[in-house]
């Protein structure tokens, strides 16, 4: 077992990943400094406030805020007292082509390189194309003329779980050429391994640790667009997506989770990682793999047509002038993110094609409005569904799941709803008199539940009973 001591950390990098990991390290009982060059950043951190909203987290940055384990600075100097650095900058797609952009990541490394001392270790944690941690190395050892040591500890944390993904991770992956840096990481995460002494520890070479996260995050895109396609197929055939991929998924070979059919994924990670890897299989020549990511991703991106065409069809074949309620902004539920969001994909195409949209979303309104502000947002749900012609529900969002479709059927001018997530009780709502299309499932209701949320998604106590319209 591996034992477990207090260290002085880094973390370079305070988005989503950079912020979660310095507040879980310190909860993890080390001294955290975190560093950032955004300004407004470091200063809503160094009070306690999230500059975006994930369950849990702002309590744990103001916790090890208040009592000193945790500090926030725009200074790089600070750095210096720490044993260990861990690089957590964003790594987005890059504007022109699929792979990703890793100015963020040499802009880090520049910075940090005067601090480094040969008793630190650099480890990086965030996504990159494999050789990135080599090229880190050998920067490193340029810059500082000193033989640093780097590890790529890959991050597998999912937005809205993040805090629990951290603490609690279902595995390791320690990518190293030294045994002093891969017992290094080993130490700064002791304390997850000796409360769960049976957590994996995947101790392996850089390209390994490299591929591992991209392989990942393309594996479950995989797996959505496949379920997607299956979607497709239900429909043609008279099929029920909901019932295959609940018999599927009790194969425990394929597993039932990123089998919800639908909309299709979004959101920072899968869409760009996916298109990284497949840059990467690319340059790698690896030539059936390039082809089928690239089908990967096509499948994905005609969710949103497919729910825009229905949406038209569901109009009689023109959406000009007819008011649709869009219930739904953010990626998923659970997060404000609408980074590359199927449910305003489809908002902004539909106001495209000159319906009057106006967009609901519990979390993510200020995010959207930034993105697109010519759409139309409500802040409650009876301003979004007010004389509506057509809802359509694009977030699997609690609060949609447990609406009362009476009481929103009285708001309405039609009561036709789109579900492109199959959250909604479609024989409840059916028998409120509404007209409830579905995605991936024959038209003719029967009485079997929506899709369940996912396992590791909304917990049991989130499933209230119905309520009114907020
Ligand atoms: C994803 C991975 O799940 C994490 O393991 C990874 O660490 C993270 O990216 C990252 O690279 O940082 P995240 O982006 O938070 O996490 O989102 P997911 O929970 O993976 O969902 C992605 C998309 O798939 C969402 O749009 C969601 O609505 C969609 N989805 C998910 C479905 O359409 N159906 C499902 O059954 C599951």
């Amino acid at each position: 077992m591996t034992a477990w001591e207090e260290l002085t950390i880094s973390v370079i990098g305070t988005g989503y990943l950079g912020a979660t990991h310095a507040a879980c390290m310190a909860e993890l009982g080390h001294r955290v400094i975190a560093v950032d060059v955004d300004e407004d950043k470091i200063a809503a951190l160094s009070e306690g406030r999230l500059p975006f909203y994930e369950p849990g987290l702002s309590e744990l940055v103001a916790k090890h805020v208040g009592s000193g384990a945790l500090r926030f600075t725009t200074s790089f100097r600070e750095v210096a007292p720490a044993t260990i650095h861990f690089l957590c900058v964003g790594t987005p797609q890059r504007p022109r082509g699929d792979g990703a952009d890793l100015s963020h990541l040499d802009s880090a490394v520049r910075s940090l390189a005067p601090f480094v001392t040969e008793k630190s270790l650099v480890v990086g944690k965030s996504t990159v194309p494999v050789g990135t941690a080599d090229q880190v190395r050998a920067r490193l050892r340029t810059l500082t003329g000193r033989p640093v040591e780097v590890a790529w500890n890959p991050e597998f944390l999912r937005e809205g779980h993040a805090v629990a993904d951290t603490v609690r991770p279902d595995r390791i992956v320690i990518g190293s050429v030294s045994a002093e840096a891969d017992e290094a990481v080993r130490r700064c995460y002791g304390r997850i391994t000796s409360e769960n002494p049976d957590l994996p520890v995947v101790s392996t070479n850089y390209a390994n640790a490299e591929l591992v996260k991209t392989a990942a995050n393309a594996f479950l895109a995989t797996k959505l667009s496949f379920i997607n396609v299956v979607a497709d197929m239900c429909e043609a055939a008279g099929g029920d997506v909901a019932v295959v991929a609940e018999a599927l998924g009790h194969d425990p070979r394929i597993g039932g989770q990123f089998l919800r059919a639908g909309l299709g994924f979004g959101g920072g990670c899968l869409p760009k990682d996916l298109r990284a890897f497949r840059d990467t299989a690319a340059r790698l020549d690896v030539v059936a793999g390039a082809d089928l990511l690239r089908q990967v991703d096509h499948v994905n991106n005609e969710r949103r047509r497919h729910v825009v065409d229905l949406a038209t069809e569901h109009c009689g074949g023109s959406v000009l002038g007819v008011r649709v309620a869009v219930l739904g902004a953010a990626f998923k539920p659970g997060s404000d993110d609408v980074r590359d969001s199927p449910a305003l994909n489809v908002a902004a195409s539909l106001h495209l094609r000159g319906a009057q949209v106006t967009v609901h979303d519990p979390q993510a309104l200020s995010n959207a409005r930034k993105e697109f502000p010519a759409l139309d947002y409500a802040e409650n749900l009876t301003d979004a569904l007010t004389g509506a012609s057509l809802a359509l529900v694009l977030t699997e969002w609690e609060d949609y799941r447990g609406l009362d479709p009476a009481a929103v059927g009285a708001l309405v001018e039609r009561r036709v709803v789109l579900d492109a997530r199959n959250a909604l009780d479609r024989v409840r709502w059916t028998a409120a008199g509404w007209t409830v299309h579905t995605v991936g499932r024959s038209q003719q209701p029967h009485a079997r539940r929506p899709h369940p949320p996912s396992p590791r998604g909304v917990g049991a106590d989130q499933l209230g009973e119905p309520v009114g319209v907020g």
